[in-house]
């Protein structure tokens, strides 16, 4: 009898170590348990390596979840964790004390979100940093992004969005193999003397991988044919080197400075390979759709920041007359080849190589266009605008704006400056651009009141 107790005490301790070791628990018992761990107090300040417990109650736009933990200084302090769901009570190895939070890296789950996790498709994720969100179903993604953009422009603009048109977040079926562009790098190691991937932030180290997920079919094509032959040759650089690969029309290109075209919606765009031009080819016919419609009847368009002209060309059939600039003297070069590419040469529009706030005086001088039936496409770097070109909004008081951002944050604060010098926001529409990783685009609508 004795013995029968002690393989039965021996059994349970055996399963539920395995049990936590997988993160499974979602028995009653778990509940109890992480319930429990709720009430544990800290000593401040935590360390380095130590072992916290906090449920996750929210995941910000830097993709970390946020969890706090209560301290014996009758306060709760925030801890940053990647890889988590909502709702989740996680173990966590302290890596960072920043002083007013701490980052930490995830050790195990107690309390597992299954109604929102799934399995990740990518080997390497959480190793390569490329995505944040390959464990969360990709409805909850969208909706968390959509959360996030609400949050910046309610935090950093003071916007209360539940007065405003905020449109659900547009997507494709495209969840994984979207990407027209990557990037990896390369650098001696490994048992066959080649490493080529993507880099890990905690160690900055590269991780060798063989695919990428979100990277389009062809371009992995190319990219393990890359890594065969730099195997092979046994040619790579003792220095890390990074790689490119770009999706276009007729394959995939590896050198730097070729001219490249890709077909959106009908139109050509040239563009050199390693220069901007949007990576997600499947959501773009949505996006210029979009734009479109947010810029229909005016008569002038303003295109800043135009890059090879993808709004300029696509939106070419709804304006008297358009108006590009961009610094990048490569890509206003290729902005007026695409013109020609598309039969366009004797519509009235124009592209000037120069900082952004140097198209309006020039457009006003020469042009005289009437700021009331204008309309101003702004799609700046991460970075957002600068008060030069925040000033020139203000002199010329353009009747419509269409704000186009892969940052929320600096979007947010931007925002914030435009309804100063009197602009108010008409809607906002989230593209879900790049699923699996914590970026998203958004679009706002402003008008001059
Ligand atoms: C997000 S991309 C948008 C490009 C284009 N609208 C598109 O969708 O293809 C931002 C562009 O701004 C350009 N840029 C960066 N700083 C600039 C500045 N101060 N003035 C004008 N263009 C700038 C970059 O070279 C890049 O082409």
């Amino acid at each position: 009898m004795v013995i029968l107790l002690q393989l039965l005490v021996l059994f349970l301790t055996f399963h539920g170590m395995e049990s936590y070791r997988r993160g499974v628990y979602n028995s009653r018992s778990s509940l109890r348990m992480a319930s429990e761990f709720k009430d544990v107090i800290y000593q401040l300040p935590l360390q380095v390596g130590q072992e916290v417990i906090i449920k996750i109650d929210d995941i910000l736009n830097n993709g970390m979840g946020l969890g706090r933990v209560k301290t014996s200084e009758q306060k709760d302090f925030v801890v940053f964790v990647p890889y988590v769901c909502i709702d989740e009570t996680v173990r966590v190895s302290v890596t960072h004390n920043r002083g007013t939070y701490c980052e930490g890296r995830l050790v195990d789950i107690i309390e597992r979100n299954n109604a929102l996790r799934v399995d990740p498709v990518c080997p390497y994720f959480t190793k390569c940093d490329g995505c944040a969100y390959q464990h969360l179903n990709i409805d909850f993604q969208r909706q968390m992004k959509e959360k996030q953009v609400k949050g910046s422009l309610q935090k950093i603009a003071n916007l209360q969005t539940s007065n405003l048109t905020f449109n659900q977040i547009v997507f494709t079926d495209n969840a994984y193999n979207y990407r027209s562009k990557l990037t990896p790098h390369l650098v001696q190691g490994g048992y066959d003397g080649v490493v080529m991937g993507f880099l890990n932030a905690a160690n900055n180290e590269v991780v060798d991988i063989d695919e990428c997920s979100i990277a389009s079919k062809p371009i992995n094509e190319r990219y393990k044919q890359q890594k065969l032959r730099y195997k092979s040759e046994r040619s790579v650089p003792l220095q890390r080197k990074t790689l490119l690969f770009r999706e276009w029309d007729k394959g995939v290109e590896t050198e730097e400075d070729v001219k490249l075209i890709t077909t959106i919606n009908g139109f050509k765009f040239s563009f050199y390979s390693q220069d901007f031009f949007q990576v997600n080819y499947h959501i773009l016919p949505l996006l210029l759709d979009y734009v479109q419609r947010q810029c229909a009847g005016y008569r002038y368009l303003i295109d800043c920041y135009c890059g090879s002209g993808l709004f300029s060309i696509g939106l070419s059939g709804s304006f008297d007359a358009i108006y590009g600039v961009e610094i990048n003297n490569k890509s206003v070069e290729t902005a007026k080849e695409n013109l020609k590419l598309n039969g366009l040469e004797d519509k009235n529009i124009h592209f000037m190589a120069a900082p952004a706030d140097a198209i309006f005086q020039q457009v006003q001088a020469k042009h005289k266009v009437d700021p009331a039936v204008t309309c101003v496409i702004i799609d700046p770097p991460r970075k957002g605008i600068d008060d030069k070109f925040l000033k020139q909004l203000k002199k010329y008081s353009y009747q419509r704006l269409v704000y186009i951002s892969c940052e929320p944050t600096t979007q947010s604060r931007d925002i914030k400056k435009l309804l100063k010098i009197g602009y108010q926001v008409v809607e906002i529409t989230p593209f879900d651009l790049f699923p699996q990783t914590k970026h998203v685009e958004n679009v706002i609508v402003l008008n001059k009141i």
